[in-house]
């Protein structure tokens, strides 16, 4: 084992100026950098030999080490240098990642860092690697991982945008053109998917240096650039510090009678004379005086620019909280309850559509209600689920909806990715992260007459009782059954049945499944309607697929109306020998096509609220099991809070 000799620690290729210092970024041409990759691909040894060849570490550090591994009659690794200085930074302070600078002729960067798969996903996702670029690292020998495609897709959830691949270990694959170029068609492909291009696909060998800061003579093949000038030409400072003033609200201190609201500048600047609007909330006053840390003399007047962190006294004295964000009043940020957002799930037990769950949102923390899972995707093999089955499980992602308790403030469209960027907890931990992709409209407030006047007329409120199951299963009898006894009990109902609708709203569709998913929403509309204004609707529609029934359910359940899924059951069979409508017949005659049950599926409910074999019970006791159902949906126990929704 050769150590210690010239070979093992080449001269670093070229001169450089002394590392950054790593202090918060204020130089405009800086880079915060991520490397993305599965934990064998190279990573630390990467970064290591980054630092070592733009001379980033200190002088003789490098030595030292090699000194100490030829003690312990180990072979030197650059991986151990990143390790020397990520201990000595964590001697100094405790932080979730670790930020480790190095410089070239051109800029200076700052790796941000986490250790571990783990605790990367979960850094990207508080967003607590707020980076700039990426590279993303792929073992030339190993091809792509299952993990690197997850971080793939996290890169373009959180919309990095700049990103470099480095194909490492090309030694390994005796540097050979074809390797590179399979990985770069493969990744690309995938990549491009997801709608992200990377700007290069760089061959390297980070253990042997080659391809890094200088040409390799062992891939004269490769005409592109080396991974620093790659670097190099992104683009430096996130466009946040552009822009309006978004100071986020950390702390509010009293000092004799002066109020002093400490925070931090997302984006924007602040200056003493500036109007600002606390949002949510919406008061104002203006910047009395501004004090920095550490304290300088005088105090300055501003502007104070973003990433800094501040203490403003204001002109009035106002009740600002923790949470809040202060902005121009002429440019705010949303201050709203409901959003679309696209979650990125790791926790284990699956987030389900309807639970109430903690989400923090910068230093703003709020219960959100998951109104509904529209869409979800694995993010490994980006195959969408089949249907949204109303939960999103480990490692993947969703587009859903949210409703929190109370108005939060935040960004859309990465203006400024930081009040973009949520976490949702399940318990003291990570459940998911997410980016917030727009504010849905809510209904207005006040439309005269609101449904508890109405049901205060009625003596209950409206809800819709969903029956679904096959054609000939006993829909449509129990549903004109239901309706009797309810009215017995002087509860107002209405029937909406498949075969009524047809004639009439949905009179221009057939039976493809978009055309009954589209039925079904028409159902679903009018259903919501006419519960809202407080009737008991009881809807028997075949409603064949999962996905279509549990927009139905989502969709109420946004609107405040309570909905049961009831699940008409008798065997395929069954309804074939009772065919009231031959239709059966005409089906397997091949008269009819795409006929649930014969050529078109039939999704049984997973978990519906009430399942009914009408092959084995008698109308009479399904009503009763029905009616009973019912009436707890619209006389609902003063007790229970089931009438309250957020
Ligand atoms: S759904 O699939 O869109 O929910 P819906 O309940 O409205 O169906 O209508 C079902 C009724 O349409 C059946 O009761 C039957 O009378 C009639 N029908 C005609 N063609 C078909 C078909 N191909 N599949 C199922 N039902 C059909």
């Amino acid at each position: 084992m050769s150590l210690l000799s010239e070979t093992t620690l080449p001269p670093a290729p070229r001169a450089v100026p002394d590392p950054a210092p790593a202090a918060k970024p204020a130089v405009p041409d800086h880079l915060q950098l991520v490397v993305v990759g599965h934990v064998d691909h190279g990573k630390s040894t990467l970064i290591g030999r980054l630092l070592f060849d733009t001379h980033s570490v200190p002088d003789g550090k490098a030595e030292r080490i090699e000194a100490a591994c030829k003690a312990e009659g180990m072979e030197f690794e650059y991986a151990f240098l990143l390790d020397a200085l990520l201990e000595e930074q964590a001697q100094n302070i405790t932080m979730d990642t670790t930020r480790v600078p190095f410089r070239t002729e051109r800029r200076s960067f700052t790796i941000i860092d986490a250790p571990g798969h783990k605790e990367f996903l979960k850094n990207m996702i508080t967003g607590a690697a707020s980076a700039d670029a990426a590279i993303l690292l792929v073992d030339a020998h190993e091809g792509l991982r299952e993990q690197s495609r997850r971080h793939c897709f996290l890169l373009s959830l959180l919309g990095l945008t700049q990103i470099v691949v480095a194909v490492n270990k090309m030694d390994l694959v005796g540097y050979k053109p074809e390797v590179f170029e399979a990985i770069r068609t493969e990744l690309g492909g995938f990549l491009a998917k997801l709608g992200v291009e990377p700007a290069h696909f760089v061959p390297i060998s980070a253990k042997h240096g080659e391809g890094l800061l200088r040409h390799s003579e062992k891939m004269p093949w490769y005409r592109g650039p080396t991974l620093v000038e790659a670097l190099e030409r992104f683009r430096g400072n996130p466009p946040a510090s552009g822009g309006p003033l978004r100071l986020s609200v950390q702390d509010v201190y009293r000092f004799d009678a002066r109020r002093i609201i400490a925070g931090l500048i997302e984006s924007g600047s602040v200056s003493v004379g500036d109007e600002i609007e606390f949002v949510p909330g919406g008061k104002r006053s203006r910047v009395k005086a501004i004090e920095t840390w550490p304290q300088t003399t005088p105090p300055p007047r501003g502007p104070v620019g973003s990433g800094s962190e501040v203490a403003l006294t204001l002109e009035d004295e106002l009740f600002v909280e923790r949470g809040q964000i202060g902005a121009p009043t002429s440019d705010k940020p949303h201050s709203a309850r409901t959003f679309t957002a696209r979650v990125f799930w790791i926790h284990d037990t699956p987030l389900r559509s309807g639970e109430l769950i903690p989400l923090k949102l910068g230093t703003q923390q709020a219960e959100a209600r998951v109104l509904g899972i529209q869409r979800t995707l694995d993010a490994v093999t980006l195959e969408t689920g089949t249907g949204t089955n109303g939960e999103v499980k480990v490692h993947e992602v969703a587009e859903i909806r949210l409703r929190v308790r109370k108005p939060i403030a935040f960004e859309v469209g990465g203006k400024v990715p930081a009040l973009g960027r949520f976490v949702l907890m399940r318990g003291r931990r990570i459940g998911g992260g997410g980016v917030i992709d727009s504010v849905v409209e809510e209904p207005p407030e006040s439309r005269g007459v609101s449904p508890v006047s109405r049901s205060a007329i009625l003596g209950h409120r409206g809800c819709i009782i969903w029956m679904t199951g096959l054609s000939g299963s006993g829909k449509s009898t129990l549903a004109q059954a239901l309706e009797q006894r309810l009215l017995n009990s002087g509860i107002l109902s209405t029937v909406l049945d498949g075969d009524v609708l047809r004639t009439g709203l949905s009179r221009n569709l057939g039976f493809t499944p978009d055309d009954r998913s589209e039925n079904l929403r028409r159902a679903t509309e009018l259903a919501i309607h006419l519960a809202d204004a407080g009737v008991v609707v009881v809807a028997a529609l075949i409603s064949p697929f999962r996905a279509d029934r549990a927009m139905a359910a989502e969709r109420a359940k946004e609107r405040g109306v309570p909905f049961a899924e009831i699940f008409v059951n008798a065997p395929l069979a069954e309804c074939e020998r009772r065919d009231p409508k031959q239709l059966y017949k005409r089906a397997r005659a091949g008269q009819i096509p795409q006929f649930t049950g014969i050529d078109s599926p039939y999704e049984a409910p997973l978990a519906p609220d009430l399942e009914l074999r009408t092959d084995r019970l008698s109308v009479g006791d399904s009503i009763e099991k029905l009616a009973e159902m019912a009436l707890a949906l619209a006389r609902p126990s003063e007790q229970d809070g089931s009438g309250a929704h957020i």
